[in-house]
């Protein structure tokens, strides 16, 4: 296969680009009030096996399909099989990173607001009772929308730097400075009143609140955490050089990510029960509860503002994965130049990411912004994650599968056999049994 493609320069800059994918909204804002809503350590649990049993071997599936084939999708899957037939499953991809992007940009955008609010210190300077009513106008008005068209806009400068100037230069920066920020907020909740009660939400499992649809969720929220299923890990592979562990580095990932989930279900939880609220809020836990929260808090403004630049943070190393996705496809398959690419992928995404904003506003009744994150996380990227475990654990030459995974370093990796199981049998049987019975 060619080599002549542009790769990531470093090895930690591999890292820090396909961990600053990972870890996003997903961790911060979605994994706590999903874990509030599904019983908090009866979830913990179901996710944490969902991440390595089925989790670390489609990462790995994903990163074999492109390193060999050194492109995005669907040309990926083109090359592995030599024929048209599995384009389908990339082409779906593509969809699948249209919709993720469309709603991420939108609650990315609010970061932004939310940020300059802190620095305003207008968290401390209105009172908790109009928090409900604050949120739901910002939300639905054009103000959020331009915050999201500034979100995608930033996104689309990185973007222009390419891989190695873009991708690599901003994660390398901005994920050393996310794991700052979180350990000095997971320092100061433990010392909250609520420690013990939130610690003891997080990791005390109640086996009566797991029913399949929380199952499910817990299975959606590790592939939409792990950023699996729609071809992104595929896309960053074909970046990676031929000496990338890809077996180490997705164990890494995976490690990394889970540690963000909890580090933010550590931060959120204490606070919440510390200051008497409920941790099963849902979708808004992070931005009216925590506003409350930091109200009340010795330092609320510098936490408030730090707090907002971790999640916005976050949310830019992920939206920049999502939207590689679709500028690979338009360069590898549609031979566009990554100028143009950019343009087309902003444009669309303004468009479509401000129908999901107004959701919150006009549009309710259409409400696109809960349809889209539906279809991608529970369904394109269950999936989309079922299609590449079976395409590289029984379609692809198995010698090259062994070729990509084995081999690390000159090193055989002794886990081979145990991840190639998993891509064969566990990963599709799992994803399979839990998709059916979510639906029903
Ligand atoms: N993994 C990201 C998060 O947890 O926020 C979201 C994401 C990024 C999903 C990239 C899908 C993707 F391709």
């Amino acid at each position: 296969m060619s080599t002549s493609r542009t790769q990531f320069s470093t090895k930690l800059g591999i890292l820090a680009a396909t961990v600053g994918s990972a870890v996003g909204l997903g961790n911060i804002w979605r994994f706590p009030y999903e874990a509030g809503q599904g019983g908090g350590g009866a979830f913990l649990i179901c996710y944490i096996l969902f991440v390595f049993l089925i989790g670390v071997p489609a990462i790995c599936a994903e990163f074999s399909l492109g390193r060999f084939s050194r492109s995005g999708m669907p040309v990926a899957y083109r090359k592995a099989a030599s024929s048209r037939r599995w384009d389908f499953i990339g082409y779906a991809s593509v969809i699948a990173a249209f919709l993720i992007i469309s709603f991420y940009s939108v609650v990315a955008g609010w970061t932004l607001e939310y940020i300059v609010d802190s620095v305003l210190g207008l968290f401390q300077s209105t009172p908790d009772s109009s928090r409900h009513a604050q949120f739901a106008d910002f939300t639905g008005s054009w103000k959020a929308v331009g915050w999201m068209v500034v979100f995608l806009l930033i996104n689309a400068v990185v973007m222009l730097g390419g891989v190695q100037k873009g991708i690599e230069r901003v994660s390398n920066i901005l994920m050393p400075l996310l794991f700052l920020i979180l350990i000095a907020f997971c320092i100061n909740s433990l010392t909250m009143s609520g420690a013990s009660e939130g610690l003891g939400f997080l990791f005390k499992p109640d086996f009566t609140k797991l029913t399949p649809e929380v199952v499910l969720g817990a299975m959606g929220q590790a592939f939409f955490s792990l950023s699996l299923g729609m071809g992104c890990m595929v896309t960053y592979a074909s970046y990676f050089g031929d000496d990338t562990p890809l077996i180490k580095t997705s164990i890494r990932i995976a490690l990394l990510d889970t540690l963000v989930a909890i580090m933010a279900g550590i931060i959120i939880f204490p606070a919440v029960f510390s200051f008497g609220m409920s941790p099963a809020e849902g979708p808004t836990l992070v931005f009216e509860v925590l506003p409350n929260i930091f109200h009340a808090m010795p330092g609320g403004r510098i936490w408030s503002t730090l707090f907002f630049i971790l999640l916005a943070t976050a949310s830019l190393t992920s939206i920049i994965s999502v939207s590689e996705i679709i500028v690979a496809f338009l360069c590898d398959d549609l031979s566009m130049s990554r100028r143009n690419a950019t343009i087309v992928v902003t444009a669309i995404s303004i468009v479509t990411g401000m129908l999901c904003s107004l959701s919150f506003g006009p549009l309710a009744n259409l409400n696109l912004f809960n349809l889209f994150d539906f279809i991608s996380s529970n369904i394109l990227m269950t999936l989309g994650g079922l299609g590449i475990c079976l395409f590289v654990g029984w379609k692809m030459d198995s010698k090259e599968v062994e070729n990509q995974l084995r081999h690390e370093n000159g090193h055989k990796n002794a886990l081979y056999r145990y991840i190639l199981f998993c891509i064969r049998y566990v990963a599709p049987a799992g994803i399979l049994i839990v998709f059916i019975a979510g639906l029903l």
